[in-house]
């Protein structure tokens, strides 16, 4: 059974009572004896059947887990990030429920696709199997009216949050840029979770919604010049799933983008604060916190173990997707450089971003390919190549356990070094 519909099959019934929670005619619902989530009475119209099935199964699960986080009301939500669109990760079951779904309900708020499994439109050819399933999948999405962006860096291409806006993102690495760089709100919601947000236009208030739950728990204090990709993998296996708030970087939006990527992949950060850079920062009391040094001999250590001596048959860039500003530095670097005979190079960004970078595109693609769409994680890179490089935090965690490589670790000039 898909998790939505397991949760969904264990909520009980609703009953009424008139009860301001919510702040417009709430109503509540019970599961046994405990009382959960308080209904407005159009949430409890939609719960009820009246707004369809589809719209009715969103409901339940949202209520359900908001009973298991003794959240006490929906919010409504400014937009919806869904993951869960690679075929390479939900197979035929997930394949199944999606476009049954999508003849049951059409998201309300603004929704976006994280990546699939493959570029949508250049390399089909390369996984021609895959891609016809694949397609099927972002069609079914696409019916409810979620945009086919399909891109974890959502807050590049059109849907920037706001301070305290609330948000269902499901993408960890982009629940961390929207919690931390931009200060919005939202949990890191499941895919399923996220879209059932999108179909109701709201979610559960619980957890990074509550300004109490977003402050700091323990204090980086940082050496200077460590890359944020390393920053990130080592915080992360330390922090788990605290708060933690940076001392002593300086560190610009992709910066904030590769740090924020890898403490959620080697921990589960969904918010971190940087002394004076991040809105909230300065909003709670550092008093009494725990303190931990991050020194240039931890992360020596640390760039070494992850530094295989294999040579590798591709490098590849933008876990997370590539910025403009990324793909031109990666330009910068190869352009009236001659072509070495070294590894293949894949870059991954979004298509929005893709479409906007004619020049950067131009000098990559002398050197190899730039996909747009997917990425090397959810991609089923294990048939084309063994062992790769890269320069991402993320990518070293989940390549191995996602894609069965070997990885190797190394600085973006040093890996563009291999084939320019
Ligand atoms: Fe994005 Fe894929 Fe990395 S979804 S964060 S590029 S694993």
């Amino acid at each position: 059974m898909n998790p939505s519909e397991a949760a969904v099959t264990q909520l009980g019934e609703c009953h009424a009572e008139d009860v301001d929670v919510a702040g417009s005619s709430p109503a509540c619902g019970t599961i046994g004896a405990k009382d959960i989530v308080y209904l407005t009475r159009e949430e409890e119209r939609i719960l009820d059947g009246e707004e369809g099935e589809g719209s009715a199964k969103a409901m339940k699960l949202l209520v359900t887990i908001g009973e298991i986080n003794d959240a006490q009301k929906l919010i409504p939500i400014k937009s919806a990030q869904i993951a869960g669109v690679s075929y390479k990760t939900m197979g035929d079951a997930g394949l199944e429920f999606i476009e049954d779904f999508s003849k049951k309900a059409e998201v309300v708020v603004k929704s976006t696709l994280n990546p699939a499994g493959m570029d949508l439109s250049d390399y089909g050819s390369e996984y021609p199997e895959f891609r016809k399933k694949q397609l099927r999948l972002v069609e079914a999405y696409s019916k409810m009216g979620i945009e086919r962006s399909c891109t974890c860096t959502p807050y590049l291409v059109g849907n920037r949050p706001h301070l305290d806006d609330h948000l269902a993102w499901s993408e960890s690495s982009a629940v961390s840029f929207a919690n931390s760089a931009l200060g919005a709100r939202t949990n890191r919601e499941g895919g399923p979770s996220a879209l059932m947000a999108g179909i109701i236009g709201k979610t559960s208030y619980y957890g990074l919604h509550l300004k109490e739950n977003r402050a700091p728990e323990v204090i980086y204090k940082v050496d200077k010049d460590i890359p944020p990709a390393l920053l990130g993998y080592h915080v992360g296996n330390q922090v788990g799933g605290k708060i933690p708030y940076f001392n002593g970087i300086k560190i610009n939006n992709d910066g904030m983008k590769s740090l924020g990527a890898a403490m959620a992949a080697t921990g589960a950060v969904a918010l971190y604060h940087v002394e004076g850079m991040t809105p909230e920062a300065a909003d709670f009391s550092l008093e009494g916190l725990e303190k931990v040094d991050v020194t240039r001999e931890d992360i020596d250590e640390l760039r070494d173990r992850l530094t295989l001596r294999d040579k590798p048959e591709a490098i590849v860039l933008g876990c997370p997707h590539l910025s403009s500003m990324e793909m031109e530095r990666i330009a910068k670097h190869l352009d009236k450089k001659k072509p070495k005979d070294g590894p293949e190079l894949r870059v991954y960004t979004s298509r929005w971003v893709k479409e906007r970078s004619s020049h950067a595109v131009a000098v990559i693609e002398k050197y190899g390919k730039v996909i747009a769409d997917t990425c090397m994680v959810v991609s089923p890179l294990e048939e084309l190549y063994g062992t790769v490089a890269t320069d991402s935090g993320k990518a070293v965690e989940y390549l191995p356990k996602l894609a069965g490589q070997r990885v190797i670790y190394a600085d973006l000039e040093s890996l563009l070094e291999l084939i320019a």
